[in-house]
C-alpha cells in the first residue's frame, strides 16, 4: 500500500476501530485515514484515540479518499451508498465489510461499474485474530485486490473466493463459526460441572483447551484428522468420548447446522437487496 493512499471509513464503530488499530499497528499513517459517522461523540473519541480527520458528511469524506471501507450495519448500506454515489473519486476502490450485502447491489446503489471488494470477516477480527473471506468484482484490478487484502490482513487471515456465492459458505463456516465453538465450550464446561468440577474451573479448562487445541491445529503440519487420531489412544478415554459423539451423528449435526446457516445467508442477501 502506498503511503499516499487515503482510506476512508464510513462508520466508526467496532470493526472500524479494529481495522484502524490494525493499520496503525502496521505503520500506516493516520494522516491518510479518515472516518465518517452519524454519532458525533463516537467520532470525537476516534479523533482522540487516533488523531485522524473526522466527518459527519459521508459525501465530503468520499471526495478525499482512494479507498472507502463500508463499515456500517447492512441495513443502512443503501442509504450510505446514496450519499457516496456522486462523490467518489475516479478509480476509487470500495471495500465492504457489511455482512450479507452482495457486490452487485452495492454497485447498483453506487451507480454501476465500481471496483468493489466484498469481505466477510469474523468477530475475532476485533482482537486482530480474525479470518476473512474476500471476493472482488470484475471491475477490480489486481492492485486494488492487494490493497483490500492489506487492509483486512491487519486484523485477520485472508482468503479469496472466485464465486461470490461462496461468501455464504464462508459465512456459514467462519462468520458464524465462533458461536459454534462457544456452544461447544459452553457444553463442555457444563458437562465438566455435571461431573463434579466447580463451574469456574470447568469453564477455564474448557476455554484453555479450545485455545491450546486451536494453536496446535494452526502450528502443526498434521491435518485435523491426524491430530485427532494422535490424541485418541486405542481403548482410552478420548476414544470412548469420540465413539459416543459418532454414535449420535456429530458430523451430520454440524453439516445440517452449517447448511441452515448457508441457506439463511442467501435469504438475508435477498432481503437486503431490497432495502
Ligand atoms: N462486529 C463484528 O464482529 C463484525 C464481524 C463481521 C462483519 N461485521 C460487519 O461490519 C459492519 C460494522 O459492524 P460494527 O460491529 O462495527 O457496527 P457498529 O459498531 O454498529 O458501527 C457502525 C457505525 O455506523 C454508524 N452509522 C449508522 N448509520 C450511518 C450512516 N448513515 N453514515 C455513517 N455512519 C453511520 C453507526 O452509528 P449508530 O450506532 O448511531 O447507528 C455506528 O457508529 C456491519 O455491517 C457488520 O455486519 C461485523
Amino acid at each position: 500500500m502506498q503511503n499516499s493512499t487515503t482510506i476512508g471509513f464510513i462508520g466508526a464503530g467496532n470493526m472500524a476501530y479494529a481495522l484502524i488499530s490494525g493499520l496503525v499497528d502496521s505503520d500506516f499513517s493516520t494522516k491518510n485515514i479518515k472516518v465518517s459517522d452519524t454519532d458525533k461523540a463516537l467520532l470525537s473519541l476516534r479523533k482522540e484515540e487516533f488523531n485522524l480527520e473526522i466527518f459527519t458528511d459521508n459525501a465530503a469524506l468520499a471526495t478525499k479518499c482512494d479507498v472507502i471501507v463500508l463499515a456500517v450495519k447492512p441495513q443502512v448500506l443503501s442509504l450510505v451508498c446514496n450519499d457516496l454515489k456522486d462523490n467518489l473519486k475516479s478509480g476509487s476502490l470500495i471495500v465492504s465489510i457489511a455482512a450479507g450485502v452482495r457486490s452487485h447491489d452495492i454497485d447498483r446503489w453506487l451507480g454501476l461499474n465500481k471496483a468493489i471488494v466484498r469481505t466477510m470477516p469474523n468477530t475475532p477480527a476485533l482482537l486482530g485474530k480474525g479470518v476473512t473471506g474476500m471476493f472482488a468484482n470484475e471491475n477490480t484490478s489486481d492492485e486494488q485486490k492487494s490493497l483490500a487484502e492489506k487492509i483486512l490482513k491487519s486484523v485477520s487471515h485472508c482468503l479469496w473466493v472466485e464465486d461470490e456465492n461462496m461468501l455464504d459458505a464462508v459465512t456459514a463456516l467462519s462468520g458464524s463459526g465462533p458461536a459454534y465453538l462457544f456452544l461447544m465450550m459452553e457444553s463442555m464446561a457444563k458437562a465438566g460441572a455435571a461431573l463434579g468440577l466447580d463451574e469456574d474451573t470447568a469453564q477455564t479448562l474448557s476455554i484453555q483447551t479450545a485455545l491450546g487445541a486451536s494453536m496446535m491445529a494452526d502450528q502443526s503440519v498434521d491435518s485435523l484428522h491426524e491430530l485427532r487420531a494422535k490424541v485418541t489412544s486405542p481403548n482410552g478415554t478420548t476414544q470412548a468420548a469420540i465413539e459416543s459423539f459418532q454414535d449420535q451423528s456429530f458430523e451430520m449435526m454440524v453439516a445440517h447446522a452449517m447448511r441452515a446457516a448457508f441457506d439463511r445467508a442467501k435469504e438475508i442477501g435477498s432481503e437486503l437487496a431490497d432495502e
